[in-house]
């Protein structure tokens, strides 16, 4: 019998049953719902509506549930239809009566909302923390090679040199604001739905102030109906995860192809790559691939919570326990990447020379060039293409552009621009990419992380 069946006729047919029970699901909020629980049995002593005995038997018995979950003791019955009516069955199985009185003045929907709120803002907890331990890896791994460089990219061709701990500074800039908004959403989710009833409030004398309290919620909700039916906090974790993962997707990316005999710039550790069933010689990315390949189920995540969000009447509709699923599903897959993935740039070693070589390549000084033209007073668009004449005569006549660019009288004396590592030394405006410029940036940087850290 389910606990509602006072109002009905004749049981749910089991293909109703199927669609609509989320036990099979939600059984992994049982800590977050007895927390709400405890608490709301606190406000109902409170509020004089259990007496102090009944409310003490009512906490140690939601205790002794949260035990047998832990333990793995706790049997579900086959009325249970999800986690919060499994709990509630199981205490007034336990006390009788008095488990019975745990529902007063409380709704499933204000229930369910107030235990998706605490887990989610565990769970954002958790990734946050992740997710600064990834970008103080990133740091770490730079600080590691403090001169080691490699060619910048736009368009996967070429460009200029960068300092390693430039490029992957770039990264952990980004995931510090995955940090900064994972704690954003966290703050603003943290309001109390206990207390909005069904949709309406409740004639009893309950105090939700109380209970957002004991929850340590900022405050409680200011509008039951709003209370019951906002999924937002929902929606904006799933959009900050899917912004995370996307981030994580284009680290993984280009791990894939430092990794290539084609780059090799990076060679993973051997506990973090993976062998090929058939060819002996191969030593794959997989991290790396993962990385990238969750990224799409994440964005599917949020697609599919705004959708089901979006044709919503107010207040609570059964739609709305389709929240679950993505939310748990993103939160767990992002975690398991930012741990993989952090693991690998732990353990990767990073090909100084080969970097180097490529990065080395004389096209790149093509800039310096031009730019020694300026200083020399010439405007840029013409020393660009005195510059680009250079490369393409180079090119042309397969000679070095350091022989070609020394011919060139406009130019004046060339030979410093070609000297190894110049072009690098001389990316020097505040936030480049060049040795002169990393001092600031790796304390701002350590100091962003360290401000984010304290937020925690
Ligand atoms: N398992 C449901 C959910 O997650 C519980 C809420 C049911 N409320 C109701 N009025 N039927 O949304």
């Amino acid at each position: 019998m389910t606990l509602w069946a006072g109002r009905f006729a004749s049981a749910m047919d089991q293909t109703l049953w199927d669609l609509s029970e989320s036990y099979s699901f939600d059984h992994v909020l049982y800590a977050h719902d007895i927390e709400g629980s405890l608490a709301h049995v606190a406000g109902l002593e409170a509020a004089g509506l259990l007496n102090a005995e009944e409310g003490a038997t009512l906490s140690a018995t939601l205790e002794r549930i949260r035990s047998e979950f832990e333990e793995g003791t706790f049997e579900r019955h086959a009325n249970d239809e999800d986690v919060h009516m499994a709990i509630e069955r199981r205490a007034t199985e336990l006390v009788g009566a008095l488990g019975a009185k745990l529902h007063t003045a409380r709704s499933r929907n204000d229930q369910v909302a107030t235990t998706l709120r605490l887990f989610t803002r565990d769970a954002l907890s958790a990734l946050a923390r992740q997710t600064l331990e990834l970008a103080t890896t990133l740091a770490t791994v730079g600080e590691r090679y403090p001169e080691a460089y490699l060619p910048g990219y736009t368009h996967l061709q070429r460009a200029q040199p960068v300092l390693l701990s430039h490029h992957l500074g770039a990264h952990a800039f980004s995931l510090a604001r995955d940090v900064d908004r994972l704690l954003d959403a966290r703050r603003r989710l943290n309001v109390s739905p206990l207390g909005a009833g069904a949709l309406a409030g409740t004639s009893l004398p309950i105090d939700p102030a109380r209970t957002a309290a004991l929850l340590g919620f900022d405050e409680p909700f200011a509008n039951s109906m709003d209370a019951v039916s906002d999924r937002d906090f929902v929606a904006e974790s799933l959009f900050d995860i899917a912004l995370l993962g996307v981030h994580l997707s284009r680290m993984g990316e280009e791990l894939v192809l430092w990794t290539t005999s084609e780059f090799g710039f990076a060679t993973l550790g051997d506990d973090f790559t993976t062998g090929s069933s058939m060819l002996p010689q191969k030593k794959n990315s997989d991290v790396a691939e993962l990385a990238r390949g969750k990224s799409g189920r994440l964005v599917g995540n949020l697609t599919g919570l705004l959708v089901t969000l979006k044709g919503l009447p107010l207040t609570y509709n059964r739609d709305l326990q389709e929240d679950k699923e993505p939310l748990f599903d993103s939160v767990r897959q992002v975690g398991l990447v930012l741990a993989a993935m952090h693991g690998a740039y732990s353990t990767m070693t990073f090909n100084v020379d080969v970097a180097a070589r490529a990065a080395d390549d004389q096209l790149l000084v093509a800039i310096d060039i031009a730019e020694q033209l300026v200083t020399g007073g010439m405007p840029f668009r013409q020393a660009h293409e005195v510059a680009g004449s250079l490369v393409g005569r180079a090119i042309r006549e397969g000679r070095t552009l350091h022989d070609v660019a020394s011919e060139e009288s406009a130019v004046g004396d060339v030979g410093e621009l070609f000297v190894r590592g110049a072009a690098l030394a001389s990316r020097r405006s505040p936030g480049g990419s060049g040795p002169l410029a990393a001092g600031a940036q790796r304390d701002r940087l350590r100091r962003l992380l360290a401000d984010l850290g304290e937020r925690l």
